[in-house]
């Protein structure tokens, strides 16, 4: 299956804002938890995007882990490299395909990780198969992706706004199935874990921002949708109705975050 997939920064950082601004648990703290990255670590983070991991991990290991963040956006690279010197890390933030081989040598990483990316690769076996590679022998991969419940709300809003089915989002229908069958097939050992956040919007705005921030993650939805500037914008306004009606009737919008994390060992 050929996903293509491009992440505008601006998209990007949005969604990381509100969940920031509204959320009632934090991602990153589960994921410290989960993973406990130690200095002197050589850890990969695939799909870093403008680097969140990556920074989080440094910040973590004081600076003491060796990382390297990979993605196929030079725009998001650009944006980690800035972040980079503005802290004077050392983060080596680098151009990586995934759906290529990882130019990597054979066990080189104690762990690789992968942040609502990595589960649009194309053929996953040949993607996990090199997150495997470049792995050392008991070193660690972890893949972090949305579960098929996850913002229930926000789809049934939709729903309601356009009479319309939501079609499957590539996703999180494939992280439990497909996605967590691959690397189990791969790995020695593998675990699900599971993150709830529950962001609790107290107007409609603020939701409205997240809904057109979420154009480019849930592209399948939006394209099944609308047809160019004046359909979206009609479509928006047919959401923010229905938002508006949900707040008047339970006084917030509460949407849940359900985020399963997939811990592998080689
Ligand atoms: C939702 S963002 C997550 C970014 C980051 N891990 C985070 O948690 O903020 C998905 C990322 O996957 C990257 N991506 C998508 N397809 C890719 C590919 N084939 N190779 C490398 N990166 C890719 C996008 O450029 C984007 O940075």
């Amino acid at each position: 299956m050929k996903i293509d997939y491009q992440e505008p920064s601006k998209d990007l950082l949005m969604r990381i804002d509100i969940h920031e601004k509204y959320g009632s648990a934090n991602i990153d703290v589960w994921t410290n938890d989960l993973l406990k990255p130690q200095a002197g670590m050589k850890i990969l983070d695939v799909g870093c995007g403008a680097g969140k991991l990556s920074f989080l991990f440094n910040e973590y290991t004081k600076g003491q882990a060796q990382i390297t963040g990979g993605d196929f956006s030079e725009e998001l690279l650009d944006k980690a490299r800035a972040k980079n010197k503005e802290l004077g890390a050392k983060i080596d933030f680098q151009f990586l395909d995934f759906n290529e081989k990882f130019k990597f040598e054979n066990n080189t990483f104690d762990l690789c990780t992968s942040a609502f990316a990595i589960y649009y690769a194309s053929d996953l076996k040949f993607t996990f198969g090199e997150a495997h590679r470049v792995l050392k022998s008991g070193g660690r991969l972890f893949v972090s992706g949305p579960l098929p419940e996850n913002k229930q709300m926000f789809y049934d809003i939709i729903k309601e706004a356009t009479n319309a089915t939501i079609p499957p989002m590539p996703g999180s229908s494939r992280f439990k199935g497909d996605i967590f069958n691959t690397i189990d097939s791969i790995f020695a050992k593998t675990e699900l874990h599971k993150f709830e956040n529950h962001l609790t919007f107290p107007a409609v705005a603020p939701f409205i921002d997240y809904v057109r921030a979420s154009l480019s993650e849930d592209r399948r939805l939006w394209t099944s949708m609308f047809n160019g500037k004046d359909e979206y914008e009609a479509l928006i306004k047919k959401i923010e109705s229905v938002a508006q009606n949900w707040l008047e009737r339970d006084g917030k919008l509460v949407m849940t975050k359900v985020v399963g994390g997939i811990l592998a060992t080689k």
